[in-house]
């Protein structure tokens, strides 16, 4: 039987008390409803929908929990970036940021927006016609993983933004955490099930994401605030942060109330002190505050630099420090050979987590900080960064003094000279690929999932492979036999399946991946990027030299010289050759016919010194480029000359490359 109109406008009506109710708990923290009376709405709206099914949308509130686990997560892209945060450790750091900005906007002073930084989780929620649409992590700030079933558990995430005039898209930057509290309830019980409790909240968090089962998600404490704009379409954008956070509230969405507006670094420094007076007594990890232009004007003319905006920064808190004491040191080799000294600990909690290791970076740290073996030691962590001692307590060591630092000769996994180049502080085994240990990690490297996204090729199997002698190359991968995979310790043929599968699938990748995932020192990913987009075409790359590859953006002097003798070594050739016949291919980037700019979209904005538009566009046709009228993802570059306005701003949304007129005069020299 079709639902009454009556019933229709009662389900809908109540579903708009549920999202109001909502809204003046989460984003006002103010609620006018008990929560029996707010249960009574919930279970009227249940009951009728059970009655009528047929009423029951995705955006009703009893809707948060799908039926249904998935496989695995989808991608997702974003529609513009997300950036990350540069750290400043102390007041001069912010001080000297502060006076970028100023220089920058020519200004004398700066209205920021000061925010803690939660130490969470960042999301990405997409709202299309006010509905939540999407939700993705970050993933390497292009595209991240698809986590809409669970992000939809959370009751603070409103499926619909109240109000009026919402925008077509919003695409809203937030921060999932767990509470202290939360996260206390949540190790009692796993305790109390004989479960492995959670190291800490953020890892709490993070894992509660990512379950393949909303249902799990549903019933962790996860809470969230929003703190950033990526896209806003069909609404006018507010002209602030601040008044953007405002916008927020109004919508429903939960934003931290102790966000403020301060003025100059003055206001930063004593909205830092507070901050960090109440930092224990907050219910949740923060790790610093985020300080950011107030007036996005003025943000857009300060753009951003690789992933880091130049109109924000986080000042982080000092971290956690303690004492525990060295038992051994060690010496572990690396991907490019590097050997490093270990200092291994008599385990501590510190920072968040037990630490059982701490890096003494290279002789010269190592005889600096004059560690020894039986010593005991001020060890330090913050956030992500990788444990550090800071300092030996000298007058408790033992008696007789240990033996002073020594660094090794040899390399400690296959013998090999050790070689400390004169000028360099790094001392490196000199065995090449031919060392297994830097064979792992150029292994690990290469699966890792920024690389080529090697799912289920763990550190453990790396470490089988080339001891058991599989591989040899990197190349090698790509030959492995499911028989070979099923032979491995802890390996069933089920999995050893879906690692062929894996493998399989990770061969159809993006010529950027597969440049990072050579790991060709010193290029990391956005340099990677650069090359790609510059090149686009390994063969063209191969063939550069020095000269040449310092034309593109990210590429200096020492990266161009690691580049070209990377690619002179017949043996990366082989392997480059390797891994071509064995399918890994790139859809490609640019078609590079007869001159460097062709399958090339540029789009030109703003006022030029040195030559019109149209001249300029002339000559940049007359090399193959395209040029475009508006700004896309397809755009390469945008080229904004004086008085840039909206398209400059697309481009900085969609993270497409803004050269000016310099570089642009650059580009059409070099091309006679
Ligand atoms: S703004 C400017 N604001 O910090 C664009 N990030 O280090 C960058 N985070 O991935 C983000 N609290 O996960 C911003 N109030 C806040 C934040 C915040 C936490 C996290 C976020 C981001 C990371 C960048």
């Amino acid at each position: 039987m079709d639902a009454p109109a009556t019933v229709r406008r009662r389900v809908e009506e109540i579903r708009h008390q549920i999202d109001h109710h909502n809204y003046r708990y989460y984003a006002l923290d103010d609620p006018r409803i008990s929560d029996a009376e707010y249960d009574r709405l919930l279970r009227e709206l249940q009951d009728l929908e059970a009655e009528y099914p047929e009423l029951i949308t995705a955006d009703s509130p009893t809707q948060r929990v799908g039926t249904k686990p998935l496989t695995e997560f989808g991608e997702a892209r974003h529609l513009a970036p997300m950036l990350s945060l540069r750290n400043a450790f102390s007041d001069d750091e912010l001080v000297d940021f502060d006076r970028r900005v100023r220089k920058r906007l020519g200004v004398e002073q700066v209205d920021y927006v000061a925010e803690p930084k939660l130490d969470g989780v960042a999301v990405n929620l997409l709202y299309e016609d006010g509905k939540l649409d999407r939700a993705a992590t970050r993933g390497d700030g292009v595209t991240g993983e698809d986590v809409t079933a669970n992000v939809r558990t959370i009751a603070a995430v409103p499926l619909r933004l109240v109000g009026a005039r919402f925008p077509a898209r919003l695409e809203v930057r937030a921060e999932v955490y767990i509470s202290h509290a939360g996260f206390r309830r949540l190790n009692e019980a796993a305790r109390a099930k004989d479960q492995k409790p959670f190291v800490n909240p953020r890892n709490a968090a993070a894992g509660s994401l990512r379950q393949l089962d909303p249902g799990i998600t549903a019933a962790r404490p996860l809470e969230i605030y929003c703190y950033g704009c990526g896209t806003m379409e069909g609404v006018a954008l507010p002209d602030s942060q601040s008044a953007v956070l405002e916008q927020f509230r109004n919508w429903g969405l939960r934003v931290y109330p102790g966000i403020r507006k301060v003025q100059g670094v003055a206001g930063c420094r004593d909205y830092f002190k507070e901050l960090e007076s109440q930092r224990n007594d907050l219910a949740f990890d923060i790790d610093g505050v985020v300080f950011k232009v107030d007036r996005l004007d003025q943000q857009q003319i300060l753009g951003h630099v690789a992933r880091d905006p130049r109109w924000a920064i986080a000042r982080k808190f000092p971290a956690e420090e303690k004492t525990t004491t060295v038992t051994k040191i060690d010496f572990q080799v690396g991907r490019t050979g590097a050997i490093t000294p270990v200092a291994r600990l008599e385990p501590v909690f510190v920072g968040g987590v037990t630490v059982t290791n701490a890096t003494l970076h290279n002789e010269d740290e190592a005889r600096r900080k004059d560690v020894r073996e039986g010593d005991t030691v001020v060890v330090r962590r913050a956030g992500d960064v990788i444990p550090e001692i800071v300092r030996v307590e000298i007058a408790k060591r033992p008696k007789p003094a240990p033996e002073e630092f020594k660094m090794r000769t040899d390399c400690p996994e296959c013998g090999s000279k050790v070689e400390r180049l004169e000028g360099e502080a790094v001392a490196r085994c000199t065995g090449g690929l031919y060392c297994a240990a830097q064979r792992k990690e150029a292994i690990k490297h290469f699966a890792s999932r920024r690389a080529m996204d090697i799912k289920g090729l763990g550190d453990k199997l790396v470490d089988q492979l080339v001891d058991k002698g599989l591989i040899e190359d990197l190349a090698d991968l790509y030959k492995l036999t499911q028989k070979q995979l099923a032979g491995l310790e802890r390996m069933e043929e089920k999995s050893a399946g879906n690692l062929k599968d894996a493998l399989k699938k990770s061969k159809n990748t993006t010529f950027a991946r597969f440049l990072y995932a050579l790991g060709i020192r010193e290029v990391g990913e956005a340099s990677a990027r650069s090359l790609a987009g510059y090149f686009g075409d390994l063969d063209l790359l191969k063939k550069a030299d020095e000269e040449k590859l310092r034309k593109v953006g990210d590429v200096g002097p020492v990266v161009a010289k690691h580049i070209v003798t990377f690619f002179q070594q017949p043996h990366n050739r082989e392997v480059i050759a390797k891994f071509v016949t064995a399918g890994v291919y790139w859809p490609k980037v640019a078609k590079a016919k007869s001159t460097q700019l062709s399958g090339t979209t540029i789009v030109l904005t703003g006022t030029l010194e040195s030559m019109t538009r149209q001249q300029a566009k002339q000559r940049l046709q007359a090399l193959g480029a395209t040029v475009a009228g508006s700004v896309s993802r397809k755009t390469n570059y945008v080229v904004a000359g004086k008085e840039a306005g909206s398209k400059r701003t697309k481009a900085e949304q969609l993270g497409v490359d803004i050269l000016d007129e310099k570089q642009l005069l650059k580009l059409l020299e070099k091309e006679k």
